[in-house]
């Protein structure tokens, strides 16, 4: 392995018995970036996560962590990783402060809990119990509990699902700070918006297999599709007949076109003829989720979010 990666998985299995949840993967982390493991439930995540950090066994396949064997040098990898598990286990009667406190005692060099804390955004909840805690500040302080070994690579395993918009939003720029300190993170979420804004590199992981990864950017071969335009036209109006147009459930007409450019000059020229507004003209490219359903084999897809644009043409291949 190369020393500037931080996780390397080559041919990952794993079966609960007969069945196989996880079918033979690759993929490596670089250090210091954000990679997510993006996939619905039962996709293999926890699974993966959990081999990582050393408390579960593979079935067959190579890997390292930090340069380590997570199975054989599982007790030397502990100092060196975070972990927030997908369901957390706080005791609910310590205090803020005496949580991190006793976490800090299972590491030779821990972060001072005031430090952690600070870093979390709990600094005015540091005396409180735990059961007084929302859950997004439980979860923050799950959060402190990974921090305080200071660790190079954190585990992060759904670190946002239940949170209020305001709390996933304070909780990303927490782990976007992590990133800048220089840690490495692994994260799991279903939130494609959270990949988008977080992650690096994004591995898709559906029915145990990786069916894609890529940057936010080029996913599924996102960047090479074709942007839609719409535009709502009033009624008796028709769309221009040259251009080839889908009316979407919310009544406006949307273009799936080669030729940006020519169609943009044909509407146009169409709606001055016509009188007709081009305030709600849109151009959008396809959004992540329109790529990762496509890739997850679920064609809802097409309905999503603010009519974004289904994948077309060049479609994103599944596997
Ligand atoms: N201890 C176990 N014994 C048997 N089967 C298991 C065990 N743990 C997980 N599985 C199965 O393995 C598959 C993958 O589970 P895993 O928890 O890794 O999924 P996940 O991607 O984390 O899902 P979620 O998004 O719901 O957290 C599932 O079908 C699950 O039922
Ligand atoms: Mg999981």
């Amino acid at each position: 392995m190369s020393s500037a990666l931080a996780v390397a998985v080559k041919g990952l299995k794993k079966s609960y018995g007969d069945f196989e949840a996880v079918k033979g993967i690759d993929f490596e982390i670089s250090q210091g970036e954000i990679f997510s493991l993006l996939g619905p439930n039962g996709a293999g995540k926890t699974t993966t996560v959990e081999i990582l950090e050393g408390f579960r066994k593979k079935s067959s396949g190579e890997l390292e962590v930090l340069g380590l064997n997570p199975e054989r040098d599982r007790t030397k990898l502990k100092e060196h990783i975070g972990i927030v598990p997908q369901t957390g286990a706080l005791d609910r009667y310590l205090t803020v402060m005496e949580t991190v406190t006793m976490y800090a005692g299972y590491y030779r060099n821990p972060q001072s809990a005031e430090h952690v804390i600070e870093l979390v955004g709990l600094q005015e909840k540091k005396n409180e119990r735990a059961l007084r805690l929302s859950g997004g500040q439980q979860r923050r302080l799950e959060v402190a509990i990974a921090l305080v070994g200071n660790p190079d690579l954190l585990f992060l395993d759904e670190p946002t699902t239940g949170f209020d918009p305001a709390a996933r939003r304070e909780t990303w720029q927490v782990i976007k700070g992590l990133a800048e300190l220089g840690k490495t993170i692994l994260l799991t979420t279903h939130y494609m918006d959270e990949a988008e804004f977080l992650a690096d590199h994004i591995a898709v992981i559906a029915r145990g297999e990786i069916v894609a990864a890529g940057t936010p950017y080029n996913l599924g071969g996102r960047d090479k599709l074709l942007p839609r335009i719409s535009l709502l036209y009033p009624n008796g109006v028709n769309p221009p007949a040259e251009l080839k147009s889908v009316i979407t459930p919310s009544g406006t007409t949307a273009f799936d076109v080669e030729d940006i450019t020519s169609a943009i000059y044909i509407i146009t020229e169409h709606a001055r003829a016509h009188n007709v507004s081009l305030n709600t003209l849109q151009i959008v490219r396809p959004s992540l989720e329109d790529v990762y359903l496509s890739l997850i084999g679920n064609d809802e897809g097409q309905a999503s979010g603010n009519e974004a644009p289904a994948p077309r043409g060049r479609r994103p291949g599944r596997r």
